[in-house]
């Protein structure tokens, strides 16, 4: 049962964003590994011109994701994708919607020095952190040594890591054996997702997602372009698949998929129910995914009232 019985991390402080580079929080003093990646994630010195920290993108209030279509890096300028939760990741294989890396420790590296997210060579981030008098005293304290390229990513790593869910959500309260925790209809929406509706067929495990790369009709190479998960295989099996993302606070990070195309999980379910009622000439879309499912409307509200219900009660940094 992994994420849900996961350890729920106290936080005990709060967090303010430091608009000076050299210093970061004066209030909070890191006491391990996830506190002090915490520090990290939320400190503006990782980027360029120090404007940007992951938490610009990664909003602690929208499950650390972000509300819009993309994002916008250290130059104002967009992100090629969306814009995901980080929680939930503890469990994952491989991140990125194309899966181009495989732990969070190289992870990290690559929206520091994306141009189009923090854009400063890792090699300088590193010297920043370095210098600076109170990142020192912690990286001595808790690793015994100066922040150098590795224990910073580690940090980094630990704190996405402990961002788990933490068994609060509707659906996990009513897993639990109390049946009022969600409504009639998100039942029946439950029902809709496992069987006829068949998310469950690519969203499954306790975290609604079971890491494959697959393909649901939002590549046709002409507007929609990203090639997704063939970037990095070039096997024209893979033309247009992309990570099954885990649905967990789904509710809470509009827009949706890799482009942000969809607005509201309304539109999202309605999609499923037709994909192409709204792209005509997809290009390698998923078998499951090419006969209309033909849901009812009160189907289709069924369905994002079970959404709703994988919303977590509580927080990390609430
Ligand atoms: C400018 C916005 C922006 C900033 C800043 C940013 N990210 Fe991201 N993050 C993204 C986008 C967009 C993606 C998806 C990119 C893709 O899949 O190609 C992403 C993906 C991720 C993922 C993979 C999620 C998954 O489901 O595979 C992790 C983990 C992550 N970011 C952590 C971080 C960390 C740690 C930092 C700071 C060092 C950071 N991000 C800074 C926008 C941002
Ligand atoms: C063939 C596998 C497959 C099936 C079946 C499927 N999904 Fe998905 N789902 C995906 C993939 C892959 C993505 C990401 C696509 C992208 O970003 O372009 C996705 C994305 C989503 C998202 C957006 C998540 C986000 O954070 O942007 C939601 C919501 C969702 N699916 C719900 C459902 C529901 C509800 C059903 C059933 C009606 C369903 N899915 C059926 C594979 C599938």
């Amino acid at each position: 049962m992994k994420s849900i019985f996961s350890l729920l991390l106290c936080f005990l402080l709060g967090f303010n964003i430091i608009m000076d580079g050299e210093t970061s929080n004066e209030n909070v003093i890191p006491e391990n590994e996830v506190e002090l990646g915490e520090l990290l994630f939320f400190d503006p010195i990782l980027s360029k011109n120090r404007s940007i920290s992951c938490a610009s993108c990664h909003k602690p209030e929208f499950a650390f994701a972000d509300t819009l279509a993309f994002s916008k890096g250290v130059h104002g300028e967009a992100t090629k994708r969306n814009t995901p939760s980080v929680m939930n990741m503890a469990f994952r294989p491989y991140f990125f919607y194309d899966g181009r890396v495989e732990t969070l420790q190289e992870q990290a590296i690559v929206p520091i020095e994306d141009p189009l997210e923090m854009h400063l060579p890792f090699k300088k981030a590193v010297k920043r952190v370095r210098k600076n008098t109170q990142y020192q005293e912690y990286f001595n304290k808790i690793y015994g040594t100066s922040p150098d390229s590795t224990n910073i990513l580690n940090a980094i790593a630990a704190f996405v890591t402990s961002l788990e869910s933490n068994g609060s959500a509707p659906l996990d309260v009513w897993m639990f054996g109390k049946e009022d925790a969600m409504t009639e209809s998100q039942v029946r929406g439950r029902e809709l997702f496992l069987e006829r509706a068949k998310c469950f067929d690519c969203h499954f495990s306790p975290d609604f997602t079971g890491d494959e790369f697959r393909n649901i009709g939002l590549y046709n190479g002409k507007d929609m372009n990203d090639k997704g998960r063939f970037e990095i295989t070039k096997d024209s099996s893979d033309l247009g698949k992309f990570k099954v993302p885990g649905l967990r606070n789904v509710a809470l990070t509009p827009p949706y998929m890799h482009n942000g195309r969809f607005k509201t999980l309304e539109e999202v379910v309605e999609y499923y129910d037709d994909p192409t009622a709204f792209i005509s000439d997809p290009i390698n879309i998923d078998t499951l995914l090419m006969k209309p499912l033909n849901l009812t409307d009160q189907e289709k509200t069924d369905l994002v009232h079970f959404l709703h219900a994988l919303t977590d009660a509580k927080f990390p940094h609430e």
